[in-house]
């Protein structure tokens, strides 16, 4: 059975007093909850703070980034090793902004979840396809491409650190959700591609996140699918009730 998993990426949102609000506001919402694994991913310069109000409680804390050189001249950079130090547990790879926004290869992904996973990091991995790939037909295609170049090279006790998250790029931040269906299309795709890259247990135990507008009115319906282990959320988790709402429903 796959423990389900909900990450809340804030993005380049929040300030050093919200931040830390919605941290203390979720540790007192989701006390009890002991089915689900939850995490939250602040921006950089408020880990500190948000370790400090998620001490003690259930909820897990992840980075948005990492640079995958250890230390030295990366200026901007962060290390596995920092944050690490900073409580950091997961860290958040690939994501469609970085890869579309910021201009990020499967490449230096692939380097960026060695070094994470080396680093005692456990990565979400991002893949997801364009509205135009989806309306050409190429969903699958780009997909399989992503996690077969992201995941490049890792071995089967290295891979079991990691959490896929599916997140179609036409419905992150868009209001306009992937079907409980398209989702599960996609997630059972890429758990046969798990089985043929590594072996079936490691597919079967390896969870897929959904992303992609999923909010507390969706949630239900798609962690009814199968395949679908959890979600990765960005705009409903800004929000204590919304984001506790849809970790109560899973739980
Ligand atoms: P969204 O973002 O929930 O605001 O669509 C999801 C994500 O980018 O991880």
């Amino acid at each position: 059975m796959r423990k389900p998993f909900i990450a809340g990426n804030w993005k380049m949102n929040t300030n050093s007093a919200t931040a830390v609000a919605l941290a203390a506001g979720l540790v007192k919402e989701l006390e009890s909850v002991e089915t689900v694994d939850v995490a939250v991913c602040p921006p950089f310069v408020y880990l500190q703070s948000v370790a400090a109000a998620l001490s003690a409680s259930n909820i897990a804390m992840g980075a948005q980034d990492v640079y995958f050189e250890g230390n030295g001249a990366f200026t901007g950079e962060i290390s596995c090793e920092m944050l690490k130090d900073c409580s950091c547990s997961y860290v958040i790879l690939g994501h469609s902004e970085r890869r579309h926004v910021i201009g990020e290869t499967d490449e230096l992904i692939n380097k960026k979840l060695k070094a994470a996973i080396a680093g005692g990091l456990m990565p979400i991995f991002c893949v997801g396809e364009l509205l135009e790939e989806r309306d050409g037909g190429k969903t699958m295609e780009v997909v399989e491409s992503q996690v077969r170049k992201g995941l490049e090279g890792l071995c089967e006790e290295r891979i079991q650190a990691v959490t896929i998250a599916y997140e179609p790029v036409w419905a992150i931040g868009t209001g306009r959700t992937a079907t409980p269906e398209q989702a599960q299309e996609v997630h059972a795709m890429i758990r046969g591609l798990l089985e043929k890259m590594f072996d079936k247990t490691i597919a079967e135990s390896l969870r897929i996140q959904y992303g992609g507008s999923a909010k507390p009115g969706n949630t239900a319906e798609l962690m009814a699918q199968p395949d679908v282990d959890g979600l990765l959320v960005g705009g409903a988790s800004l929000k204590v009730d919304d984001f506790a709402q849809m970790v109560k429903t899973v739980a």
